[in-house]
């Protein structure tokens, strides 16, 4: 795994962004992999800019996001289908056909909803970059510690640190749902190149179970110790609990000397 220290949240989203641009220049009909919750917004602001500069176009471009919670419709304004409309689907030329996520609305067939999404995901082709974010307790995408490594996409119950962490995206007494279709982490690490950008003391732990800890279903995130193109980019809070900090910021420096970063 490749490990990117850099100051703060903001250069988090910019390094990220760097990564996005360059497979969208490699590839103009790439398929993405999408996150939500806090972290990714500050990557899909600079990519809303530099489409609005011409400097890129969507046009031909498919994404998968990760989930969807279960029983929310695309507009209700919590769900993650209207976030991504929100924050990017709807300020960039990407055809709405292109952007899927997990149909979660009242679906008669769970089960079916989560066999079509991997099914369309190898009808794209497989997903190019895979963007995400990390829970303060390791998970990827919404698959929670214990979730098994192998998996891939099927409704998962989320856990009440989840929870209460995206609580701050309701209203006061909005529902919040507790279940949700998510991408297993099979389904991620089939990805052929994965980006995680994390910032904040509050990630530090799972950032160090990921990076430096055991593969182990208990940190969901460590899975991407076993594929061989991951980034992690992270900013000095979320690196504070590495034991090879040093060791990370050597390797990006060389790599920084010889040409070969980012
Ligand atoms: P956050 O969530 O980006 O809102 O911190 C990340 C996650 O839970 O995967």
């Amino acid at each position: 795994m490749d490990v990117l220290i850099v100051d703060d949240a903001e250069s988090v989203a910019s390094r990220g962004f760097a990564f996005t641009r360059r497979c969208l220049d490699q590839k103009s009909d790439a398929v993405l992999g999408l996150a939500t919750g806090g972290t990714p917004l500050a990557l899909y602001a600079l990519l809303v800019a530099a489409y609005d500069r011409g400097e890129l176009t969507f046009d031909k471009v498919r994404s998968f996001n990760l989930d969807e919670y279960l029983g929310l419709s695309p507009d209700h304004p919590q769900s993650y289908s209207a976030y991504m409309q929100r924050e990017l689907f709807g300020r960039i030329d990407i055809q709405s056909r292109n952007a899927q996520l997990p149909v979660c609305e009242d679906p008669e067939d769970v089960d079916e909803v989560c066999f079509d999404y991997e099914k369309q995901i190898i009808g794209a082709g497989g997903i190019d970059l895979q963007i995400l974010g990390l829970g303060e307790n390791g998970h990827i995408g919404f698959n929670e510690p214990a979730s098994s490594l192998a998996s891939r996409t099927r409704l998962k119950t989320l856990a009440r640190g989840t929870l209460e962490a995206n609580a701050r995206f309701f209203h006061a007494g909005e529902t919040q749902p507790v279940t949700a279709i998510t991408m297993g982490i099979q389904t991620i690490l089939d990805a052929r190149e994965i980006v995680l950008m994390a910032s904040g003391a509050n990630k530090a732990a799972a950032v160090a179970g990921m990076i430096e800890g055991p593969v182990s279903a208990f940190c969901p995130a460590s899975a991407l110790q076993l594929h061989p193109s991951v980034t992690a980019i992270v900013d000095q809070d979320a690196a504070s609990q590495l034991k090879l900090k040093g060791f990370y910021e050597w390797i990006a420096l060389q790599n920084d000397r010889l040409g070969r970063s980012v």
